[in-house]
């Protein structure tokens, strides 16, 4: 009946939303030509849309979980530029509450934060009970960005990685649950993703300075990256690294991870019952 059909709309148009996101990342070859799909990717695209909505099912029973037992919850999500972390964040958050579930991106500090003590931005964006703070990028940026570029002194350098240990152990004491997740892909994937945003416009934005140069080093980029896990890694908050060449299973594959480090349980819900409308009289004889 109606109501069936429906439904049926409602879960086409799941399907439609998620794949306006994949729209962002059809694929482009070396001369920036669209590359239509096989079959057997279209049949891969269908599953992984079906296990991408289950997953989602499930962070909402997370999510639900997380609000009615006060837990405290951060993500956060490092990775070379075009690893696909804001891919992975969209997903995670497309069917949450945004009063519960925030994504926290900061941009560059300012000359007022360059003079504070280097977490005390971050720490503003920190989680009460019932919240789940997904960090695009970090104070891991430090270690990163910062140390290749010479945003930072050596002292600076330094001082982080005496600091991050202690700064992590005190959050996870203080009742928050930490999750790091390190993307990691290929020089030649992120070529190619670099050559498809430089073809596309709506991808151009992403395209930064900043982003060109950590082309050019590469190698410094993994040398950084290599120091920062092999300090950084802690019982209380270790390291889990994402292979992200392949962007979909990327997705499912730390969505699933995720929900696995979460002790959450279904919350038992009421039955809602739908109200009755109230009648006023001279009200419903009114036209609208
Ligand atoms: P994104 O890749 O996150 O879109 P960018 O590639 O422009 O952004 O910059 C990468 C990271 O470097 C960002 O997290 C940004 O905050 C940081 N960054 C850029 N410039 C500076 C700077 N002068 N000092 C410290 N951090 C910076
Ligand atoms: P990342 O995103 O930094 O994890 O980069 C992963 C890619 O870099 C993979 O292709 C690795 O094989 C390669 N890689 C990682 N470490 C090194 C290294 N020390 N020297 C050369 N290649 C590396
Ligand atoms: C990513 O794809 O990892 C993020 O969007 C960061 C970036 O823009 O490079």
């Amino acid at each position: 009946d109606d109501f069936v059909i429906r439904v049926q709309r409602d879960v086409v148009d799941s399907y439609d939303e998620e794949l306006e996101l994949e729209l962002e990342d059809r694929p482009f070859d070396a001369e920036g030509k669209e590359v239509p799909l096989s079959a057997i990717e279209k049949n891969e695209r269908r599953r992984y849309f079906r296990e991408l909505l289950r997953l989602q099912g499930e962070l909402v029973k997370l999510q639900d979980w997380v609000v009615a037992s006060g837990h405290k919850l951060v993500i956060l999500f490092e990775g070379r530029d075009a690893a696909g972390k804001g891919g992975v964040i969209k997903r995670i958050t497309q069917r949450l509450n945004p009063r519960a579930c925030r994504v926290a991106a900061l941009p560059a500090p300012n000359d007022r934060e360059r003079t504070q003590w280097y977490f005390q931005r971050f720490v503003a964006h920190l989680p009460a009970a019932g919240e789940i703070v997904l960090f695009d990028r970090s104070w891991y940026n430090r270690a990163g960005v910062e140390r290749v570029m010479g945003f930072c002194t050596d002292e600076q350098y330094d001082e982080f990685f005496r600091s991050v240990p202690e700064f992590e152990k005190m959050l996870t004491r203080s009742g928050i649950q930490l999750v790091k997740y390190w993307f990691s892909i290929s020089d030649e994937e992120q070529h190619l993703r670099f050559l498809s945003r430089i073809h596309d416009p709506l991808k151009q934005w992403k395209l930064s300075p900043m982003d060109l140069e950590s082309r050019r080093l590469w190698e410094d980029y993994t040398r950084a990256k290599e120091v920062m896990l092999a300090r950084t890694h802690i019982p209380e908050a270790p390291w889990w690294v994402v292979q992200a060449d392949h962007k979909k299973k990327a997705r499912l594959n730390c969505i699933h991870h995720l929900l696995s480090q979460v002790p959450y349980q279904e919350v038992p819900h009421t039955q809602v019952v739908m109200p009755e409308r109230v009648r006023h009289e001279d009200y419903s004889r009114r036209p609208v």
